[in-house]
């Protein structure tokens, strides 16, 4: 650990010090902290609110972040992190109620504020140094709070005022602690980069020398170690996640590597044919295909309710992995594709914040049903991390590039029920979206872009015959980090081809609809 004199901050640290800890309070943003973090290349990982100072001090971090959140310091019953925490020497940033609370622990008070404060405000700073090095004396910034800090004892001094805030930023004069009301991590706060990247470099003395690359050789040696002459399976989706999950495990143990590719009827069109030309002709790696369609199709005959769908569809899942796993001799690790956001989200990580996002997400069950032990290389990493990383594996372009999709597949994209020529109408009408999508430039900017076959049948006009067709929605959406969305502003010229191509080539369908709700408060996929 370093030597706790440091209050204005640190000349260096090494490479494998460079490890910031964001501690999660409850915010929204936790995981927004994280990103911004990680682009100025320092490594972070969040961690729950109340991780013991032995954790702490294991991970030897170069500075640590109280994320904000929603309650208030003064209630019983509000987190809070152990005190010693502010003692270790380690530079603490808090967020918004991370300030609060750092100012409440080392001598301060927090009160409601006249009124909740949520929105862009205009801060003056009263200290250019540290934090504020090198910002102009005016800021715009970002609000989102009910409380504030009123006053801090002379251990502290102000940094920043609002017309409604006084205290909008402070320092300890004596510990390395500091603290900002609003929140530098999001782009409403133009200059928060900066005042991050002060906090890391000028504070920390973080030098910004994480590289994916390092992540790669770091991870394929780990994996090496920790598999030793075990074998390992890999499911393959088709997606990104899956692909550089299985490249990266290729790397590390060759041919102990099998994966797994289960062919449920429930995959868009040609893509067991690029997974297999992937993993045939690029990586050479053992790869089972499971013809399971039928299997599918039959324990899917006559289900609507999308969450039986998805039960249905994860028995299915483990059988099949449990029945191709058996031929495979040796198998002692399965490895999966679980990413940062997700462990995040599910509440899985050992030091996550508890709250569950999504329970519908794969995370955690299969595995511990399947009786293997969990290898998920990628739990570190954000998408587009990944999406990075696969092309340093050497993936094509088109498999990194592709865009997510659901371990259930079709199955949660065709409402009512599924049958096999139901499934048919959505892929081709699918595979004329995307390939709209794509001739038009628009396929990376576009973060999702599908179709979901609607339960409803309308009337329409063909040639002179009255029709009695399918309807299907075109669902496109941007989106960083797909916990909010919204939906893509496409061309209408590009909305009119997709449409007319739908209802001229697919036959079955008449009608085709484009979903213009966001997320939240609607959710990516319909089911
Ligand atoms: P929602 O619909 O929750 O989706 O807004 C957010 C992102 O998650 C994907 N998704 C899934 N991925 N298994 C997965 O592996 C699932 O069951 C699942 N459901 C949704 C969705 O496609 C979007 O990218």
């Amino acid at each position: 650990m370093s030597s706790p004199d440091r209050t204005a901050g640190r000349t260096s640290v090494s490479a494998a010090d460079e490890r910031i800890l964001i501690l999660d309070f409850g915010s929204q943003y936790a995981q927004l902290i994280a990103r911004r973090v990680r682009e100025q290349n320092v490594y972070c990982e969040i961690v729950r609110h109340d991780i013991s100072l032995e954790a702490v001090r294991r991970r030897q971090p170069a500075g640590i972040i109280l994320s904000g959140g929603p309650s208030s310091v003064y209630e019983p019953k509000a987190p809070r992190c152990d005190p010693g925490l502010f003692h270790l020497g380690v530079p603490v940033l808090g967020i918004c109620y991370g300030m609060q609370l750092a100012c409440d622990t080392l001598g301060g008070r927090v009160e409601s504020a006249p009124a909740r404060e949520y929105g862009r405000a205009r801060c003056d700073i009263d200290s250019d140094a540290d934090l504020f090095a090198g910002l102009p004396g005016h800021l715009d910034v970002w609000m989102s709070h009910g409380d504030q800090v009123t006053r801090v004892s002379d251990d502290f001094a102000p940094l920043a005022h609002t017309a409604t805030c006084p205290i909008t930023a402070v320092r300890h004069r004596s510990l390395p602690v500091f603290g900002l009301q609003f929140h530098p991590e999001v782009t409403h706060t133009p200059l928060g980069s900066t005042i991050l990247h002060n906090f890391l470099t000028t504070i920390c003395g973080c030098q910004g020398r994480w590289r994916l690359g390092d992540f790669a050789r770091e991870t394929i040696e780990r994996m090496r170690e920790r598999i030793g002459n075990g074998r390992v399976i890999c499911g393959l989706s088709g997606g990104v996640d899956s692909a550089v999950t299985a490249a990266l495990l290729y790397q590390a143990i060759g041919p102990r590597l099998s994966c797994i590719l289960v062919d449920n009827g429930l995959l868009r069109k040609d893509e067991e044919a690029a997974v297999l030309a992937e993993f045939t002709h690029h990586f050479k790696a053992d790869l089972h295909v499971v013809r399971a369609e039928e299997r599918f199709l039959s324990t899917l005959a006559g289900v609507t309710d999308p969450q039986e769908k998805r039960r249905r569809i994860g028995h299915a899942f483990i059988d099949c992995f449990k029945e191709e796993a058996k031929k495979i001799q040796g198998v002692e690790f399965l490895a999966q594709g679980t990413l940062y956001p997700d462990v995040i989200e599910s509440g899985a990580a050992p030091d996550g914040p508890a709250a569950t996002i999504k329970l519908h997400h794969n995370v955690g069950g299969l595995p511990a049903e399947l009786g293997f032990e969990l290898v998920e290389p990628l739990r570190d990493l954000f998408k587009d991390e990944v999406r990075r990383l696969g092309l340093e594996l050497g993936l094509s372009e088109d498999l990194v590039w592709r865009h997510p999709f659901p371990g259930p597949g079709l199955a949660v994209r065709c409402l009512g029920e599924i049958t096999k020529p139901r499934l048919e109408i959505l892929r081709a009408a699918d595979e004329i979206v995307v390939s709209e999508i794509k001739a038009a430039g628009l396929y990376r900017q576009t973060a999702q872009a599908f179709v979901v076959l609607l339960p409803v049948r309308s009337v329409g006009v063909m040639g002179d015959a009255r029709t009695y067709d399918e309807a299907v929605a075109v669902r496109c959406v941007n989106t960083d980090d797909f916990m909010t969305a919204d939906w893509s502003r496409l061309p209408y010229d590009l909305l009119a081809r997709i449409s007319t191509r739908i209802i001229n080539e697919v036959k079955g369908v008449n009608r085709v609809c484009y979903d213009i709700s966001s997320k939240p408060p609607a959710t990516i996929e319909w089911e």
